[in-house]
C-alpha cells in the first residue's frame, strides 16, 4: 500500500506541479475509493476482493506516467501495468496473482477485452465512484480545481455529468456494478435537480434539462439518453433557446457536439463532451 501511494502521490505531483509540503492527494483519495468500491463489487460477484482491490489501487498509478500525459503514445493502463511489475515483485504477492493483476491492468479499458472478470469490476468501480454523493462532491472539486465558477460549472460541465449517469447502469460489465449504478445515478440526477431548482431561487440562474434521445454512432440500435443543460432563455435577448445536436468522431471518443442557437437573435454557444462508453 505504501508503495502504492507514494507512486501514485510522486505521479500526480511531478504532472501537477503540486507543492510538496501540501496535505493530500486527489488521485489517491480517488483511488483508495475506487478499491472500497471494488472489493464491495468483488464479493457480490464471488470474485478475489483483495485481487479487486489491488488492481483497483494500480488503476491510475500509470495516469501521469512519467509526469506527461500519455507520453510516447503508451496508453495509461500499459502504463499502470509497467509499473506495477516492480512493485508487486517486493510484495508477498504469488506469480499467478501478479500475473492475474497485470492482465486485468492491460483489458481495463480496453473493451474488446472486456471478459477479465477483474478488469470488469474495477470498471464498474471506477465509473460509480465518480457518482452518489461521494460523485456529486467529486463534481465540484474538479471544478474548482479548474477554475470554474458554479455557474460556469452547470453551464458547461453539467450536461456530461446527468448524462453519464443517465447511461451509467449501461456502461457497467457487471451484475452487482449495475445494481450499484441504478441507485447512484438515481442520488446524482435527484442532487442536480434539486440543486437546479435552488440556483433558479437564489441566483436567478435559471437552466432547463431536456431530454433527447441519440443513437449511438458504433451502435445506432442502442439510443442514448442524452441530458442537456441548457438556459431557458437567451441572456442576451431573451429568445428562445434551440439545441441542435451532431457526433464527431474524435481521437479517443465518439464526441456529442450540441449547439445551442437563440431563435431570435442567434446568439451560439456549445456544449461538447465523449459519449458514454456502453458495456458489451
Ligand atoms: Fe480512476
Ligand atoms: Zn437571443
Amino acid at each position: 500500500m505504501a508503495r502504492i501511494q507514494s507512486a501514485v502521490e510522486e505521479s500526480e505531483r511531478r504532472f501537477a506541479g503540486n507543492d510538496p509540503e501540501s496535505d493530500g492527494s486527489f488521485l489517491w483519495e480517488h483511488t483508495l475509493h475506487v478499491a472500497a468500491i471494488a472489493f464491495a463489487l468483488a464479493r457480490s460477484e464471488k470474485a478475489d476482493p483483495a485481487l479487486a482491490a489491488v488492481v483497483a489501487l494500480l488503476h491510475d498509478a500509470g495516469k501521469f506516467s512519467g509526469g506527461l500525459y500519455h507520453e510516447g503514445d503508451e496508453p495509461e493502463e500499459a502504463a499502470a501495468a509497467r509499473l506495477a511489475v516492480p512493485l508487486l515483485r517486493r510484495s508477498k504477492m504469488g506469480l499467478a496473482e501478479r500475473g492475474a493483476v497485470g492482465k486485468a491492468l492491460g483489458a481495463l479499458y480496453n473493451p474488446s477485452a472486456s471478459a477479465d472478470p477483474l478488469a470488469a469490476i474495477v470498471h464498474d468501480a471506477d465509473f460509480l465512484s465518480k457518482f452518489g454523493l461521494v460523485g456529486v462532491a467529486q463534481f465540484f472539486i474538479k471544478s474548482a480545481l479548474r477554475g470554474k465558477t458554479l455557474g460556469r460549472a452547470v453551464a458547461e460541465s453539467l450536461s456530461k455529468e446527468l448524462t453519464y449517469a443517465a447511461c451509467l447502469p449501461a456502461n457497467m460489465r457487471t451484475a452487482a456494478g449495475r445494481v450499484q449504478a441504478e441507485r447512484k445515478a438515481a442520488e446524482t440526477t435527484a442532487f442536480f435537480e434539486a440543486f437546479l431548482s435552488e440556483i433558479r431561487e437564489t441566483r436567478g440562474l435559471k437552466y432547463r434539462i431536456e431530454t433527447v434521445f441519440w443513437a449511438h454512432p458504433r451502435r445506432p440500435e442502442l439510443r442514448l439518453r442524452i441530458r442537456l443543460v441548457r438556459p431557458e432563455a437567451c441572456d442576451r435577448c431573451g429568445g428562445r433557446p434551440r439545441t441542435s445536436l451532431a457526433s464527431v468522431s474524435g481521437t479517443k471518443c465518439e464526441r456529442l457536439e450540441a449547439r445551442i442557437e437563440c431563435g431570435r437573435c442567434g446568439a451560439r454557444s456549445e456544449i461538447s463532451f465523449c459519449l458514454p462508453e456502453l458495456a458489451a
